[in-house]
């Protein structure tokens, strides 16, 4: 076991770990934050989709040691300091981004990733960004739609579902 310490969601955090602890197992094991879901463990889906020191990662393919001294934001860390959903989180909402939610973690980390990169993508580049992420139940366009629609562009000629 070795001491690993970090910030998340804007506080410090410390635990022990094994080797061989993923960070999402640190993550949703120790710290009880399990709205970083897994869904594959062998970095194909997404839904483990975090920040690290600012950019995307896959918390299935970190160990805990190796994110000694980051500073990680997870999905509970995007609402708005009153609580509030962030305007990402709102547009999955008002565009229905969402069906059984599994994925959605992972896809408001990454669209908040995408927007940080480039704030007005198009439609193209928003799907490009999403290849790393796996949806099961939206067939990706309300989801695109909804990241589209909180980049403050005008959604209202893409199709939805
Ligand atoms: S659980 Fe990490 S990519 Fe699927
Ligand atoms: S909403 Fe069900 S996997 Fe995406």
């Amino acid at each position: 076991m070795s001491k690993v310490s970090m910030t998340v969601n804007g506080k410090a955090v410390s635990g022990d770990v094994k080797g061989n602890t993923l960070l999402v197992e640190f993550l949703r094991e120790d710290l009880r934050l399990t709205g970083t879901h897994v869904g594959c463990d062998t970095s194909q889906c997404g839904a483990c989709t975090i920040h690290v020191n600012g950019k995307s990662a896959k918390a299935c393919t970190m160990f805990a040691a190796e994110a000694d001294g980051a500073d990680i934001t997870t999905v509970e860390g995007m609402a708005n300091a009153d609580g509030s959903l962030s305007v990402i989180q709102q547009a999955f909402q008002d565009h229905h981004g969402l069906q059984c939610g599994f994925c959605t973690p992972g896809m408001v980390m990454t669209a908040a990733a995408l927007l940080k990169e480039n704030p007005k993508p198009t439609e193209a580049e928003v799907r490009h960004y999403l290849e790393g992420n796996i949806c099961r139940c939206t067939g990706y366009h309300n989801i695109v739609k909804a990241i589209m629609a909180a980049s403050g562009q005008d959604v209202s000629a893409i199709a939805a579902e």
